[in-house]
């Protein structure tokens, strides 16, 4: 009842930004996304009827209390229910990055989790199944089981037996058909994606806290969710055609309007510093003057920048000469979870 596995965190290009459902965790809207190789959470899963509590061990470190045990505990609850079974679990998780890099470990943490657990847990399920749980976890896990370019569902219609679409009339009808799948594997297009360090702190506002409050002041939260049905579709179809400079316009849009309609909550919500702004500037102006480069951000101060395989060079030292900018990570499309053996495989 102990299994390992390995998974790659992801970064949206178009951002999943607020929730229909909170109960089942049920995105607003859908998204889109990379999944980043170079980068990972391996986590072990042992359950053990020696033990009378979950424990969770993060990077080293046990976790006695708080809310991230309580979601893991959480989370676990949902995969015993379905294995039929009653023992606590152990729960052992490792980044080979730095925590407070803003790359949503909770995307690759749960992913990792979700097939480590059921596995060790004697389930075998298939990585759809696999990607609705972990979205119980995580709204942005559900697209780490995929590799390369990744879309997520918002389930609000499923796909019938006929291949047509129905519409879901309940959450619990809606959670089944939440879900990602990869729209192209890894090798469809080699982009880079350069991570500028702004800040060495953990957020102060996390990606669920910084949604619910946008959903529940902003004035912008309603036309923003309505935004991201156009952009996934333009998203989409740049990746498929590999259009860098259509996928620049609509990724760095998503990221502005998501973060406009956070700024809109009550109070404001700001993720960036001075360093962030000044990263959006360089990249803007360094396109304009032509090199393949566009940003996005998350719910923190750090600026992801994408660029093409033979620009990353000049993308990099684009982010080292701008002032500020404290550590550089470099990541490439990446493949979905997958068991691993002990700590050490490949990565
Ligand atoms: C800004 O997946 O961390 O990174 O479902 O509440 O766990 P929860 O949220 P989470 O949110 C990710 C927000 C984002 C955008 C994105 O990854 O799409």
């Amino acid at each position: 009842m102990k299994a390992f596995a390995l998974a790659h965190p992801n970064i949206a290009l178009v951002k999943y930004w607020g929730k229909r459902d909170f109960a089942y965790n049920l995105p607003g809207a859908g998204s889109l996304s990379l999944t980043l190789g170079g980068l990972s959470t391996r986590t072990c899963v042992e359950f053990d009827a020696a033990l009378d509590a979950d424990s969770l061990q993060l990077d080293g470190k046990a976790v006695e209390s708080g809310g991230k045990l309580k979601r893991v505990s959480q989370f676990l609850d949902l995969v015993r229910e379905r294995a039929g079974i009653s023992q606590h679990a152990r729960v052992i998780s490792e980044n080979d990055f730095p925590t407070g890099a803003g790359l949503a470990s909770s995307a690759s943490g749960f992913a990792a989790l979700a097939l480590a657990a059921t596995t060790a847990a004697g389930l075998e399920l298939s990585a759809t199944e696999l990607s609705i749980l972990a979205r119980r976890g995580s709204g942005s896990a559900a697209r780490s089981l995929f590799g390369g370019y990744v879309e997520m569902n918002d389930g609000v219609y499923a796909i019938g037996e006929d291949g047509t679409k129905v519409a879901t009339r309940s959450a619990e009808e809606a959670s089944k058909a939440a879900y990602a799948r990869q729209i192209a594997p890894a090798a469809h297009w080699d982009l880079r994606c350069v991570i500028a360090v702004t800040s060495a702190g953990e957020k102060d506002i996390g990606s669920t806290e910084g949604m619910v409050s946008t959903q529940n002041t902003s004035p912008y939260y309603e036309q923003w969710i309505a935004s991201v049905p156009g952009d996934i579709e333009r998203a989409a179809a740049a990746v498929a055609a590999r259009d860098f400079a259509a996928l620049a316009e609509v990724a760095e849009a998503s990221c502005l309007r998501m973060h406009a309609s956070a700024m809109g909550a009550d109070p404001g919500i700001i993720y960036w510093n001075a360093t962030t702004v000044a990263l959006i500037h360089a990249v803007r102006k360094a396109r304009a003057g032509g090199l393949p480069v566009f940003f996005t951000i998350d719910a923190g101060p750090q600026v992801k920048v994408f660029c093409p395989a033979e620009a990353l060079d000049e993308c990099r030292a684009l982010l080292a000469g701008t002032q500020g900018v404290r550590q550089i990570l470099e990541a490439h499309p990446g493949e979905g979870a997958r068991l691993c053996g002990d700590f050490v495989s490949d990565a």
